[in-house]
């Protein structure tokens, strides 16, 4: 039961003291109006083009809960389908990711072309006297389907705008920390799992810098990222993954989208200067000062570290070898998706130790992951009681604290210590897609980036 349909969204996230109330974190149906206001309305992250560069190629992934097929038609173009067979419902495509020439439905046979169009009826003639209207029947499209840089989005909503303008600076900075590194590339395999928590959560903790020292203390007295016989990055060397928690950046974009993070200070850059050939350093850092990337950073993102989000579940993590979908599965479960991004042109020895150190650090069976789901789980239980639900948790660390700037017309960010600016901005976020009955409306009534030219 929604404890309060019958009040605006903004009324669960409180500007004035940067609070927001639990019910939003178990409550199904608001979780169904989740799916309905943004899922099926945003612009969700379905691939790398790398994962499907041939004709027939596909990847099977969700929009909200709903199976859709990524794939490449005969022409080349990129499709998304709502792997749902027209005529009982059944899922027309299985496998996870693979290569065919059509889709064939498993209950009575209805095929499908790599564009959706039915072009197969058993007994079309003697059943259907050749009357069903196969161009009416074929799997339904996404509205918009696009790529940036390589990384394919798809909306089923067809108001939406465009994936450029959606983006926006932020969104598409955030893309660019990893596209502009190299020649980059997807790794065969996803790491799937589930935690018994609110996508939200999920969300909300890539942003999350101050939880680091206290959630992985072990993992960083492991020292869990040096197997191999691997230097330390340049997190390791300048502490438990924080740098200087006095030095922190954040973006904040239009719909939602966030950068939050450490910054590279100038004491950060010489000692990256001055590590040489070190592969880790010319691996993660380096390719920074090439020219196509300092245009496409520009001069907020050429210090920016920390962590981006696509609203409204893709992270990118800052190292570049990963990303990850927090894909909802109920109010209280978010299944976790892990895709390993390698530059194609890395020798074997150094791709190994790439995905080497992406499988140890986030996933089922890296070291950070499980310490955060264990938290993200107790924190959703904890919003199911009665009594809790009356108690709002806290997003105002630093709030009001470290003012919004542009360097030459550039996004908008804050330099400031450790704080929680992205994760409220994701809230504020949240509550304008929620309240908002369609594009018209989330264009015109959405919260705008500070500093944004009128
Ligand atoms: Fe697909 Fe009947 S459900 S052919
Ligand atoms: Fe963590």
């Amino acid at each position: 039961m929604l404890q309060g349909a019958n009040k605006p969204f903004h009324d669960y996230v409180h500007v004035s003291d940067g609070t927001v109330d639990r019910v939003i974190f178990s409550d199904q149906a608001v979780y169904d109006m989740e799916m309905e206001r943004i899922f099926a309305r945003a612009w969700n992250f379905m691939c790398h083009e790398s994962q499907i560069p041939k004709v027939g190629d596909f990847f099977l992934t969700f929009i909200g809960e709903e199976s859709v097929i990524a794939t490449r038609d005969k022409k080349g173009e990129l499709q998304v389908l709502l792997n749902s067979c027209r005529h009982r419902g059944n899922a027309v495509c299985r496998a996870e990711s693979g290569n065919a020439r059509s889709f064939l439905c498993t209950y009575h046979g209805w095929t499908f072309g790599l564009d959706g169009k039915l072009i197969g009826v058993p007994g079309y003639k003697d059943f259907y006297h050749e009357q069903l209207n196969k161009e009416e029947w074929g799997l339904i499209p996404a509205g918009k389907v696009q790529s940036y840089k390589g990384f394919v989005f798809a909306t089923m909503d067809p108001e939406a705008p465009d994936l450029e303008d959606y983006l926006g600076p932020v969104g598409r900075l955030g893309l660019d920390l990893v596209a502009e590194r190299g020649d980059e590339v997807v790794v065969e395999g996803i790491q799937k799992s589930q935690i018994g928590c609110n996508w939200k959560l999920a969300v909300d903790n890539l942003f999350d810098w101050y939880h680091v020292g206290i959630s992985h203390a072990s993992a960083m007295m492991t020292g869990f990222g040096r197997g191999r016989n691997l230097p330390p990055t340049i997190a390791e060397r300048t502490g438990p993954g924080t740098s200087d928690p006095h030095a922190h950046r954040v973006l904040l974009g239009d719909y939602g989208h966030a950068i939050g993070g450490p910054r590279i200070t100038p004491e950060l850059r010489a000692m990256m200067a001055a590590a040489g050939d070190d592969p880790d350093v010319t691996l993660d850092e380096r390719w920074r000062d090439k020219p196509a990337a300092k245009a496409a950073l520009g001069a907020a993102g050429a210090d920016v570290r920390g962590h981006p989000n696509i609203f409204p579940n893709l992270w990118i993590a800052s190292n570049g070898t990963q990303l990850s979908l927090r894909l909802p599965k109920g109010p209280t479960t978010t299944e976790i998706w892990w895709f390993t991004i390698v530059d194609k042109n890395l020798t074997e020895e150094q791709r190994r130790a790439r995905v080497f150190r992406a499988n140890h650090t986030f996933g089922p069976a890296g070291m950070l992951e499980q310490d955060d789901g264990e938290n993200w789980d107790q924190s959703t239980r904890q919003t199911h009681g009665v009594v809790a639900r009356r108690f709002p948790l806290h997003f105002g660390m630093n709030l009001g604290h470290g003012a919004p700037q542009s360097i030459d017309g550039g996004p908008t960010f804050i330099d400031a210590a450790i704080n929680e600016h992205g994760q409220f901005w994701t809230y504020r976020a949240w509550a304008d897609w929620m309240d908002a009955e369609n594009w018209a409306a989330l264009k015109r009534d959405h919260v705008r980036t500070p500093l944004t030219p009128a």
